[in-house]
């Protein structure tokens, strides 16, 4: 088993010159600010860093603060966040930037135990805002992570049964010196050199104690069992047009897209419908066209949304009446994608 130390100062020499600079990090020797480490974390765990990069950014010149957030309107913050997906999330960040507002004076608790209990702040979350903002000793454990962890140790377990053996590893390997960039280069070994297909051995300051490495089939771990396949689902979903304006609807405030604003759906079921059952949920009386579909991956299934189009006539239902471009912007991609197809059949 290699030691812990030559581990240790081997990755963080390479982070000090190989870390990414990202808009939320501190340059080197400051104090990165919770709030912004907090958000790009809630942000992460939902995406990619050039996809969250964006986001953070149009987050923190509207809402620099959590008391900023805090005050935000509800449905500016779940518009701004439409396109990062698992809606919940948006729900929870506010009502976490209100909690820190109302009951810690605007400042976030400095440890993990103290962010744990925020609301939506889950345990991986807590660790990587008291380890990256705080520097308290926490042992930070993401998808990246579990990887350099089962390669440098080629864990045999497969994949989820491993994942508290990874975290054992990854804890045995966390000190009280430097918490805050043990962590981040963890993930950016993770995401630069020890990619999941084809990891840059040749680059990794740790290749000379891999395991996986030795075997020569690094790309091989962490190991996997087979996957189930992903159930699929189908739905019509009805794009109703006045003038340059969608009608669009609040989704219910639980289950999937949550309180988004969205076009209005059949239910999504694993049965295609017929023309004849989506007609009963169509949203108004009107001469419904038939327009192509769209198919749209979730975490826990697929799903092929058909569409209707009509023009609206005479002052029907009772929709959020949307221009197209923030229709376009303001939706789940679900729904984008969609409107995308609607326009392309030329409405
Ligand atoms: N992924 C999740 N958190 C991250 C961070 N702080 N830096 C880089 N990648 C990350």
């Amino acid at each position: 088993m290699p030691p812990v130390s030559r581990l240790r100062s081997r990755l963080l020499a390479w982070y000090d010159v190989h870390r990414r600079d990202l808009p939320w990090r501190a340059p080197p020797g400051r104090v990165a600010d919770p709030y912004r480490v907090w958000l790009s974390e809630v942000m992460l765990q939902q995406t990619t860093v050039p996809h969250a990069t964006r986001y953070f950014l149009e987050f923190t010149s509207r809402w620099p603060t959590v008391v900023a957030l805090a005050s935000a309107a509800d449905a500016d913050v779940m518009a701004a966040w439409a396109g990062l997906g698992y809606y919940a999330r948006a729900r929870n960040l506010l009502a976490c930037a209100r909690a820190v507002v109302a009951d810690h004076g605007g400042a976030f608790p400095d440890d993990e135990a103290g962010l744990r209990v925020l609301p939506g702040l889950g345990a991986y979350t807590a660790a990587a805002v008291a380890a990256i903002a705080f520097d308290r000793r926490a042992n930070v454990v993401d998808g990246n992570v579990e990887r350099v962890m089962a390669r440098l140790y080629a864990v045999e377990t497969p994949m989820p049964a491993a994942k508290g053996e990874l975290r054992d590893r990854a804890d045995r390997l966390v000190t009280d010196e430097r918490p805050g960039d043990w962590a981040q280069a963890l993930m950016d070994l993770g995401a630069m050199i020890c990619r999941p297909r084809s990891p840059a051995c040749l680059a990794c300051p740790l290749s000379g104690d891999c395991a996986a490495r030795a075997s020569g089939a690094p790309e091989t771990w962490p190991r996997k069992t087979a996957k189930a396949a992903r159930p699929h689902r189908h739905g019509v979903a009805f794009v109703l047009w006045r003038g340059d304006e969608v009608a669009l609807v609040q989704r219910p405030a639980k289950g999937l897209l949550g309180g988004m604003l969205g076009l209005p759906t059949t239910p999504w079921r694993a049965a295609p419908w017929t023309r004849i059952e989506a007609s009963a949920h169509a949203p108004a009386a009107a001469t419904w066209q038939s327009a192509g579909g769209v198919t749209h991956v979730f975490t826990h299934f697929s799903l092929d949304l058909d569409l209707f189009v009509a023009k609206a006539s005479g002052a029907i239902g009772d929709f959020v009446w949307t221009p197209r471009s923030t229709a376009l912007a303001d939706t789940p991609s679900l729904f984008r994608k969609a409107l995308e197809r609607a326009f392309a059949g030329g409405i």
